[in-house]
């Protein structure tokens, strides 16, 4: 198949974990015959520098062409001015709105290889598989009115908290469908025992459970879930929430998996194209250093391959790449058990990966004939 993919590297580690992810993408693309063709644009605060904006109109003029984005982070010291105008964030959370990609699916698996790297003890990580289903436009990100007020007496600052029905409906109503293709359990967290719009969205997932009976809904609150992910992640399926609650939660989330560098996630909307990244940030303590994860880009890469592409067996060899790669004892410095295991580099793990691709095709093709 002919594919475009918009690649937005960003700032910090982006360019490092997009470039391994691509030729990752570059190798499936050999083996299975498929033409892929690579454009890259600015965004962030490296389009801050150059065009005086965080997400330029070529960027989303491209993107809004593609077939799929793959992007790498945003943000970075350079441009933390809390009095900045122009913020790369704004890069990111503009292209999710402007490509209406309200679904962002942040996978949590914990490999069996690294449930000793989790700051929890190994028999509470063990098999914990959950797939977050974040809201992500709207909730306290978009809504309005939204600023800051310097006052001669005080300084006041004012977000808005807002969801109207349809944007809860599509986003629970997808997490009960995802739910169908897994254990069949969907949790959905709010804070319905303070916010008027937890109790919107409580009231419409109950709703919504009424046309799943093959599913089982629960309720839970933030806080609670935010405990109960640190003592029984497994009991977790499917867990969908507002903007907020879960980007918090899958950082914490992240942390049992052994690293935040290993998970990835898809942004989607109502159509095809979809926006591809790791929930890690920009990390520039270790830009240019060339010792990032590139993991949770390749298996953003791999989310690509499935939802925007349809391209399923080619997603699949991808995770199972780097499922044996990790149960090979690959690790970058972030997924080290004891100060004594060797950290390998960025580049280093991007080749295993690619590698065992490879092997993985010439061991199909040799069981074919
Ligand atoms: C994420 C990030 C972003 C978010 C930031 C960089 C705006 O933390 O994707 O989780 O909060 O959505
Ligand atoms: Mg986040």
């Amino acid at each position: 198949m002919k594919a475009t993919i918009v690649l937005l590297p960003g700032d910090g580690i982006g360019p490092e974990v997009v470039h391994e992810a691509r030729t990752v993408l570059d190798v499936v693309a050999a083996r299975f015959g498929h033409q892929f063709t690579f454009t890259e644009h600015l965004i962030g605060g490296v389009a801050i520098d150059r065009t005086c904006t965080a997400l330029p109109t070529p960027t989303l003029a491209a993107a809004t062409a593609a077939d799929a984005v793959l992007l790498g982070a945003v943000g970075g010291p350079k441009w933390d001015d809390p009095k900045a105008r122009v913020r790369p964030e704004q890069g990111l959370l503009g292209i999710r709105k402007a490509l209406g990609l309200y679904a962002n699916l942040r996978p949590v698996r914990v490999h069996p290889a690294l449930a000793g790297v989790s700051p929890l003890k190994p028999e509470r990580v063990q098999n914990v598989d959950v797939l977050f289903v974040r809201e992500l436009t709207g909730g306290l990100y978009f809504g309005w009115p939204k600023f800051r007020e310097d006052g001669s007496l005080h300084r006041r600052a004012v977000d808005t908290l807002e969801y109207r029905e349809d944007e809860i409906h599509r986003i629970v109503a997808l997490a009960f469908k995802l739910a169908r293709g897994r254990k069949k359990r969907v949790t959905s967290v709010d804070k319905a025992n303070v916010l008027e719009s937890s109790r919107l969205w409580r009231e419409i997932a109950t709703e919504i459970a009424a046309g799943y009976a093959d599913v089982t809904l629960e309720h839970q609150l933030v806080d609670s879930c935010a405990m109960r992910l640190l003592t029984h992640a497994r009991s977790f399926d499917v867990v969908v929430t507002e903007n907020m609650f879960g980007d918090i939660l899958t950082d914490e989330a992240a942390a049992l998996a052994g690293s935040l560098g290993l998970i990835p996630s898809a942004s989607l909307g109502s159509g095809r194209c979809g926006l591809y990244e790791p929930i890690h940030g920009s990390a520039p303590d270790i830009a240019g250093k060339g010792i990032a994860n590139p993991i949770g880009t390749i298996l953003s890469a791999a989310l690509l391959l499935r939802h925007s592409l349809g391209l399923h067996d080619e997603a699949d060899v991808v995770e199972r790449a780097v499922d044996d790669v990790i149960a090979g004892g690959a690790r970058t410095a972030d997924m080290l058990n004891a100060p004594t295991d060797k950290a390998l580099s960025t580049a280093e793990l991007g080749t295993l990966v690619r590698t065992a691709i490879v092997d993985d095709g010439y061991r199909h093709a040799t069981a074919a004939s």
